[in-house]
């Protein structure tokens, strides 16, 4: 079985053709005759793709052979203008009220098309996308959270280190550089700047030591990070609702439960109901509920290694895009890794 061939690479490689047999005619090295079999022949290129024919897309099949035909007759004809060989005489016609043929358009890679969904949603409500590096000082992705050299917390993070003998260690904070496992990096760069109130969604690659249907070593995560005056967990709440009925669908709640992160306090984990039962629990989700990700309250130690002035506090929330892509109703994905698998039978359905 050969690969499906677009259309308008078929007729390329058979203009091609054409061109190299006009050119080998014009060439005049050869007797007509060879030339006649080496050109036309059963083992000539034009037969060769001829034969090929089958593989392109059957709605342009029809036009496609019109196209061998006009070549076929344009190298009888060259062949002919030689004058050694009895071609029939036939006159080239182009149609010009032919219908053309479309060639295949492409589109965003859809963990790109999720990226700007998600970039919009929250720009509805004021967040500004920002960019945080994607490579960056241990500091912002462990230490400034909280996270101090040798916390077990570490541990919930398969981190890649960059091994690097000619980093000059300026201090304890910026000694030792990752591949960030997460975007919460950008929090405390974000308050660096030393603008408030922050409305912040960082979107960024996310790099982990993982790979099996639920993880690639490489992902895209979007963080979000508002501080400001007397924030509290209900507009947390408000958020993430506003924020699942948007990119998942007006049916579908949140709730958040308990858990632990060092860098927010209290901390939570997010669930959002089950697009394929509605949260009346199915296979997929058993009990109605698909997690998302994490989230909670800014805890002061994080506001503290901000600088972030007193008074001031927010909430943060971090989630995976690709996750949250594969949980979108309609689009239940099996395997995470077929995003990356570069393979258009696949991307071509979104
Ligand atoms: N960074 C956390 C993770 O990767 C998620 C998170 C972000 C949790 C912000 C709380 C606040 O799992």
């Amino acid at each position: 079985m050969s690969d499906p061939i677009p259309t308008p690479n078929f007729i390329g490689m058979l203009l091609e053709c054409q061109q190299d047999a006009l050119d080998a005619i014009a060439d005049g090295e050869k007797s007509a005759e060879r030339l006649r079999i080496e050109l036309l022949g059963a083992k000539s290129e034009l037969s060769k793709l001829t034969k090929q024919i089958r593989f392109v897309p059957a709605v342009d099949r029809a036009q496609a052979g019109t196209v061998v035909n006009q070549v076929k007759q344009t190298i009888l004809q060259a062949l002919a203008a030689r004058g050694t060989t009895q071609a029939p005489k036939t006159t080239l016609s182009f149609d010009p009220t032919m219908p053309g043929i479309e060639p295949p358009e492409g589109h965003l890679h859809i963990v790109t098309q999720a990226i700007e969904e998600i970039t919009r949603i929250f720009e509805r409500i004021s967040f500004i996308r920002v960019r945080h590096p994607e490579v960056d000082w241990d500091w912002y992705a462990f230490g400034a959270l909280n996270m101090p050299e040798n916390h077990p917390a570490r541990d919930e993070w398969e981190t890649f280190f960059i091994q690097n003998e000619k980093l000059k260690v300026k201090s304890e904070m910026f000694s030792r550089i990752v591949l960030t496992p997460h975007t919460s990096n950008g929090q405390v760069r974000e308050m660096e700047k030393k603008t408030l109130p922050i409305r912040m969604i960082n979107i960024a690659k996310c790099y982990r030591r993982q790979i099996d249907v639920s993880h690639t070593p490489m992902f895209h995560q979007f963080e979000g990070l508002y501080i400001d005056r007397h924030v509290s967990i209900s507009h947390l709440k408000g958020v993430l609702d506003y924020f699942a009925k948007q990119f998942f669908g007006p049916q579908r709640k949140t709730r958040i439960r308990p858990f632990h992160f060092q860098f927010t306090e209290p901390s939570f984990e997010v669930d959002v109901t089950c697009g394929v039962c509605n949260g009346r629990g199915c296979k997929l989700c058993k009990e109605g509920w698909l997690e998302l990700g994490g989230a909670g309250m800014v805890h002061p130690n994080v506001l503290k290694n901000g600088n972030v002035s007193a008074g001031y506090n927010g909430f943060a929330f971090g989630w995976g895009v690709e996750r949250c892509f594969m949980m979108k109703a309609g689009t239940q994905l099996d395997d995470i890794r077929l995003l990356y698998s570069n393979d258009v039978r696949f991307l071509e359905q979104f």
